[in-house]
């Protein structure tokens, strides 16, 4: 079976090298571009580190998209910002193969303009990867991937294929009839995480375990998204742990007695969370690029204004981003500066 990595970056290459790793004869092709590719191609195969430890997995890497051809499941791992030109240029070289998102963002509507919607699979994964350097991606933190129909015209065994090849990583995987209540549990998170980038904060010790972040910021911004879901009749599904965005404002609300905090501050800098998560939007800032920020915080107010509503605080984060990819790479918004806007914010609606 050919399973083709469409943007072997860190999650496509992680997914990928780990369903080659597992399972041998899979014949896997990493389309791959810029150093990372050309290391990738270099060294035959890609390395990944792991709680396994460290090992290169041997792949075929290309940066042809023609060389997808003849594949029975391609994963799309590019940005979302990227995924309508990669895939009006795949289209013609895609035939009979499955194409599986897990990418952040709700692509299914642009995705079935380019592929057979009887074979588009979409879900969303709660792992985190990176890549560390050239030809090198790490498993930062582990988490479980959700797939579904990508339209209502996916049959079940189309989602079942994919499942059973994600599952060949051995991470954790499964399928959801709702897969859009699970991509919406999972781009709510997001719609806090990608606000901590305003600062180059870590999203955990420095964002929600920070009281007037959490208060100014995360608090409202998910209580805006849950509001615009509601009025858009979306339902959530729920995801296993912390990934759970009702899970995680059940924490949120709980957190401000001193005693929890403390506790909590433990359990989730030492345990849950050892590593900063590494969000798509801080890379894309720091490399100086256009981010995804249109289609996390912007998917929000955009559902918002489709049923007549607003979502001022997510377009606010959107608005910041896009101020952030004009300037130097790198350069990020004071804490302060973050918080008083969003309070500024809360004052006006309350007038
Ligand atoms: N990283 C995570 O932990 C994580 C977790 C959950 C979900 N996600 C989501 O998964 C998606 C992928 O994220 P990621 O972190 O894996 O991004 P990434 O590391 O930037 O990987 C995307 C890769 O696609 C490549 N690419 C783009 N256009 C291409 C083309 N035409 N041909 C060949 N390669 C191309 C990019 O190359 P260039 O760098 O040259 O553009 C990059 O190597 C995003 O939607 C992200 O939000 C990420």
């Amino acid at each position: 079976m050919k399973v083709t990595v469409l943007g072997a970056g860190a999650v496509g290459a992680m997914l990928g090298g780990l369903i080659k790793r597992y399972d041998p004869t899979v014949d896997m092709l990493f389309l791959a571009r810029g150093e990372h590719g050309r290391r990738m191609r270099e060294s035959g195969g890609v390395e990944l580190h792991g709680p396994w430890g460290r090992c290169h997995v041997p792949v075929r890497v290309s940066d042809r998209l023609a060389d997808l051809a003849g594949s029975s499941v391609v994963l799309l791992g590019v940005k979302s910002q990227d995924t309508e030109e990669v895939a009006q240029k795949a289209s013609e070289h895609l035939g009979r193969a499955v194409v599986v998102s897990v990418q952040n963002g709700i692509n299914q509507r642009v995705l079935s303009n380019h592929v057979s919607p009887k074979r588009l699979v979409v879900g969303m994964t709660a792992t985190n990867m990176a890549i560390v350097a050239p030809g090198v991606v790490s498993l930062q933190r582990n988490g479980i991937t959700v797939v579904g129909a990508g339209t209502e015209q996916t049959p079940s065994t189309i989602v079942e294929q994919a499942e059973a090849v994600l599952a060949k990583s051995r991470l954790a995987v499964r399928s959801e009839r709702n897969v859009l209540g699970v991509q919406y549990n999972k781009l709510l998170m997001n719609t806090m995480g990608y606000a901590s980038v305003l600062s180059d904060s870590n999203f955990i010790t420095e964002g929600i375990l920070d009281r007037g972040w959490r208060r100014a910021v995360a608090m409202p911004i998910l209580a805006e998204g849950l509001r615009v879901l509601d009025n858009a009749g979306i339902e959530l599904v729920r995801t296993p742990g912390l990934s759970d965005v009702l899970r995680f404002r059940r924490l949120l609300a709980t957190i401000d007695a001193p005693p929890v905090a403390a506790v909590l501050r433990l359990v989730l800098t030492k345990l849950v969370v050892p590593k900063r998560i590494v969000y798509s939007v801080y890379q894309d800032l720091v490399r100086g690029r256009k981010t995804e920020i249109d289609f996390v915080n912007g998917e929000i107010v955009r559902l918002a204004e489709t049923h007549g509503t607003e979502a001022p605080l997510n377009a606010t984060v959107v608005e910041m981003v896009r101020e952030l990819e004009r300037r130097e790479p790198g350069s990020f918004f004071s804490r302060e500066n973050v918080v008083s806007r969003f309070e500024g914010i809360a004052r006006r609606q309350s007038l």
